[in-house]
């Protein structure tokens, strides 16, 4: 199995707009890319079942046409940490279930775009973490980084906590989350010299419509692939 895993230094630093701009870009650079959303706490309910924005996001991104059930097999209504929904909904969040679910998905593609739930120590159950499912799907991770005050200090802990896991760091992505924030160009150059990964892309403020395809440094990511 061939892919990503999308972590994050927090909830809403921009993990959902980073996996949009990858699948877009990577499509762009000819590869063929499956979304997988395993976990995903804030749900509506339609005639169709619970959908998440996010799953539904990264189906577009990849061209649509996903099976919900398959890209989503864990989804809950309330917006909390998913290990408090998955037991309100008395459901228990089952790595090989979602090991086969990625299977299936990475058989139809030639990469697997996963974005996880949080950051990387979000609990999803007795015994089972984000860390844990991405060590049983075994991706390389990329960090995204939410750029506002505080990114030092959660970069550096969740990158050594990433490495120290054995899965490996391709690399980590900026996204501008704060347009008011300062030092902005002072704290990315303090990202690169502290993060032991490359710089995959830098995301600015984006309009709601753009994909920001564009600011994904492909090669470099390529090579990380
Ligand atoms: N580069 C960006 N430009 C504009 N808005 C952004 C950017 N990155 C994140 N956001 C906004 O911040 C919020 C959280 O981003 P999101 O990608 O959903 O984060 P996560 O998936 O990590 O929870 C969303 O409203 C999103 O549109
Ligand atoms: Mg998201």
């Amino acid at each position: 199995m061939k892919g990503l895993f999308l972590t994050g230094t927090d909830t809403d630093c921009g993990k959902t707009r980073v996996a949009v701009a990858l699948a877009h870009a990577l499509r762009a650079a000819g590869y063929q890319v499956a979304p997988f959303k395993p976990v995903a706490a804030g749900a509506e309910r339609t005639p169709a079942g619970l959908r998440n924005a996010d799953a539904e996001a990264l189906i577009a991104a990849c061209g649509g046409g996903w099976d919900y059930g398959l890209v989503n097999p864990y989804c809950f209504v309330p917006p909390v940490s998913p290990h408090l929904a998955a037991a309100e909904a008395g459901q228990i969040v089952d790595a090989s279930v979602l090991r086969g679910a990625a299977e299936q998905l990475a058989a139809q593609a030639d990469l697997l775009l996963v974005e996880g739930a949080g950051g990387w120590l979000v609990p999803l159950g007795p015994g089972i973490n984000i860390e844990d499912l991405a060590l049983a799907l075994g991706l390389p991770v990329v960090l995204v980084v939410g750029l506002r005050l505080g990114c030092l200090n959660h970069a550096q802990l969740s990158a050594d906590r990433i490495r120290r896991s054995g899965v490996g760091l391709a690399g980590w992505i900026g996204s501008m989350v704060d347009p008011a924030m300062q030092r902005r160009e002072d704290n990315i150059a303090s990202l690169r010299d502290l993060l032991p990964a490359p710089c995959l892309g830098l995301l600015p403020p984006l309009a709601p419509d753009e994909t920001g395809a564009q600011h994904i440094a492909i090669e470099t990511l390529e090579a990380a692939l």
